[in-house]
């Protein structure tokens, strides 16, 4: 079977099925989300999540490009979309287009991801046009967290909220095969998810019920990250799964039970 394509999120949204997305930087884990996602999202969250990073600004093209390397190797039937990072795009929609360019070329990934409103839709219909399908982001987009004064929600203003519908109607227009719709109050996100001229995929984070389909930090959602934001569910607590691991570990060599003669290689 093949690898799902960019348009494949579509047809989810005409089945009226839930799009189901999950970050992911790595070959393991990129592995184990494969059967149960539509796309994985190599996200520049990576700068964060794996780097310690405070924001996504000093995440490269490089960064990207090897981590979306692993994804790629890692699984075989979920669309990847790999994030562009601050800087790789904002230029010109040539720059936008030589870059992106590269993420397909050297990674196989199927997909882009870029952040931004209105001002970004001649850029989105350029790199659409010239075969790269384009994953809009609106709303609490983190690039934008020294303009924006914080990661911050959007949509509290009436000024806010005539801004992201607008954002949402020029990146549809312009070509988007998917829009993900990040840290948006709800009467907002829902307004703009169920607007008859937004014909595209709209996928939420902090974004309400209302998307077609959701999206979270895998780091997040399995409870490994040290702190996440309020739209984050804990599915899974990691965390204290390997601080138990490590414990075991520590106390097993320290009492010499590790390693144990199943460990231990002997003369043939
Ligand atoms: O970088 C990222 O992980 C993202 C998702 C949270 C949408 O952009
Ligand atoms: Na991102």
């Amino acid at each position: 079977s093949r690898r799902f394509v960019a348009l494949d999120l579509a047809k989810r949204k005409a089945e009226g099925r839930k799009i189901i997305a999950l970050t992911a930087y790595h070959a393991h884990t990129a592995g184990i989300l494969d059967p149960h996602c539509d796309f994985i999202l190599v996200g520049d969250s990576l700068g964060m999540v794996m780097h310690g990073m405070e924001s996504t600004l000093p995440v490269t093209l490089e960064m990207m490009i090897v981590q979306a390397q692993a994804v790629m190797r890692g699984t075989q039937r979920a669309l990847i979309v790999v994030d562009m990072p601050f800087g790789s795009y904002e230029a010109s929609r040539e720059q936008a287009f030589l870059n992106a360019a590269r993420v397909l070329k050297e990674t196989g990934a199927g997909a882009i991801k870029m952040e931004g409103g209105a001002r970004f839709a001649e850029t989105v219909a350029f790199l659409t046009e010239r075969g790269v399908p384009v994953m809009g982001h609106i709303g609490l987009t983190p690039q934008s967290v020294n303009t924006m004064g914080g990661f911050k929600v959007q949509g509290r203003s009436g000024e806010s909220e005539r801004r992201l519908m607008e954002d949402a109607r020029a990146i549809n227009d312009a070509g988007a095969f998917a829009i993900v719709m990040e840290g948006i109050v709800e009467p907002v996100a829902r307004a703009i998810a169920t607007n008859a001229a937004i014909t595209t995929p709209t996928i939420g984070i902090g974004a309400s019920a209302h998307c077609d389909g959701q999206i979270l930090v895998l780091e997040d959602m399995l409870g490994l990250s040290d702190r996440a934001p309020k739209f984050v569910k804990r599915f899974g607590s990691l965390r204290a799964h390997i601080e138990a691991a490590v414990q075991d570990y520590v106390d097993d060599v320290r009492s010499g039970r590790f390693p144990a003669e199943e460990h231990t290689y002997r003369p043939l």
